[in-house]
Parts: structure tokens; sequence; C-alpha cells
């Protein structure tokens, strides 16, 4: 029995044991393709908003040409998220078990999506208080959704400090100044969604990993084997080196 107890604390003090990452760079519909049925247990991804008539109006014209700017020749972040990959999401879950970030342009499609195929909806919300003041005929561009959609039986896990449903913050500016991408989300609110949807081993997916947010959420909670992609690599990178580890044993966590 004390051997039994000391194997498994020295199984858990090895990390390449307990967890591993692997990020594939790429466009994520053919990556997709390549990756096996029913062999992900959790999704948390933030596909590029869609962007309708992006380029009018607005009463702080300079801050809102810069934003939009950004979007826009930034590449890829003010397209959406065909049903297409969508549906190579739902291939390869176990069951769906997935959070996407969207606006509200996204919602109808997103929930027809899903509850169309039986699963059932929560609608998380992320409200900053710092938006870009475009405000010209319409309201504050300040509330970011978070959808997420489940099968029947999928789990929850979690507890009362990380199941709340909506949260208050700044953006990160400093972290969009120093990891290089314009729309960083929050670490503190993906740790919370990679608490309550996953337990220790399972797989999760990012096929929009950005700068690599949601890998390093995985990394800071524990558990999982995370798919990862450009950006992010970087990021883990200079992070590492700032902990004094190597990219390696960073990776293999
Ligand atoms: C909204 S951002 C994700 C930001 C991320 N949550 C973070 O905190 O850094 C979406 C990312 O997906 C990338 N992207 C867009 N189309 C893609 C595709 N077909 N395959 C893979 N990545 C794509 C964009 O370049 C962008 O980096």
């Amino acid at each position: 029995m004390r051997l039994k107890k000391r194997l498994v604390k020295l199984l858990g003090a090895l990390p390449c044991l307990r967890r591993s990452m692997e990020l594939l760079n790429g466009n994520c519909l053919d990556i997709l393709k390549n990756i096996p049925d029913k062999s992900v247990d959790l999704v948390v991804t933030d596909p590029p908003y869609e962007i309708i008539g992006g380029k009018s109006g607005g009463c702080f014209g300079r801050e809102k040409r810069a934003y939009h700017g950004e979007l826009y020749d930034g590449g890829n972040l003010d397209v959406g998220c065909p049903n297409e990959v969508l549906e190579e999401l739902v291939r390869v879950m176990v069951k769906p078990n997935i959070y996407l970030w969207c606006n509200k342009n996204q919602l109808k499609q997103y929930i027809n999506f899903f509850e169309s195929r039986g699963c059932t909806t929560d609608l998380l919300t992320w409200h900053k208080t710092n938006p870009v003041p475009t405000c010209n005929n319409k309201y504050l561009s300040d509330t970011e959704y978070i959808l997420y959609f489940r099968a029947g039986g999928v789990p929850m896990y979690g507890s009362y400090n990380t199941k709340k449903k909506y949260y208050i913050t700044p953006t990160n500016k400093a972290d969009k100044e120093k990891w290089g991408h314009p729309t960083i989300k929050p670490l503190g609110i993906i740790k919370n969604l990679v608490i309550n949807s996953s337990k220790d081993g399972d797989t999760i997916l990012d096929p929009f990993m950005g700068s690599g947010t949601t890998g390093v959420a995985v990394k800071e909670v524990g558990g999982g084997q995370t798919f990862y992609r450009h950006r992010a690599r970087q990021r883990i990178l200079r992070d590492s080196q700032e902990k004094n580890r190597g990219l390696n044993e960073y990776l293999a966590i």
C-alpha cells in the first residue's frame, strides 16, 4: 500500500506523464479533418467574430478606425465561423461539450446549429469596462458572449467560485501588446471554463488558438492534453523562458 502511494506520488511529480500538448499550425478546417472521430473531450475556442458593416459610424473616428483596422488588417478576425467547421468539431468530440466565444451576430447561427443537434445552451457574458468608444447610433460594443453547448450526460465540475455566468473586467491591453494579438481573451475566464468542463487527462481542443490563451489556461489549471497553434508557441516559449524552463519541458506539461 505504501509503495503504491509512493508510486502515485512519483508519477504525479513527473509532469510529462500527467499532461501533454500538441501545437498544430495551419487552417483548422484542414487540421480538423485529420483528427479522429470522438477523440476530444472539450472544445474551448474563440473563432473570428462576424463583423457586419463594421466600417461605418462611430463617435471617436480615430480610435474606431484603429480598432477595425487591427481586425481587418490582422487577417481572418472578422469573417465568422462556417458551419463546416462546427460539423467537424461535433465529429471529433466524444459528445458535444463546447464553449464558443462570439459576438451578437453569431448567437443565432451557433444556437440553431447546436440545439438542432440536441444540445442544451448556456450563455455566459464578458462585460468590458474599457470598450472601444464606438457608439454613434448604437450601443457600445462592451459585451462579448460565450455560448456553452453540451449533450445530455456531459458532466460539469468546478465550484461556486468558478461557475458564475458573467464577468466584468477591462480588456487586457498589456497582454495584447505583449503577445501581439488584438483579441486576446482574459485568461481567468478561460481557466474557469476548463475547470468547469474537463477533468484530468481530458483532451482539450482550441482550433482558433490565436495567441494561445486556452493553452496557457489548460497548463495553469493542470490536466488535459491540448492542441495548439502558431503564435501560441511564441507565447509559451517566452513564458517558459521567464520561468526559466526549457521549451521541451514546458510543452511536455
Ligand atoms: C479571435 S482570435 C482568438 C484569440 C485567442 N482567444 C487569444 O486569446 O489569443 C481567432 C484566431 O483564429 C485565427 N484563425 C482565423 N481563421 C482560422 C482558421 N481557418 N484556422 C485557424 N486559425 C484561424 C485568427 O488568425 C486569430 O488568431
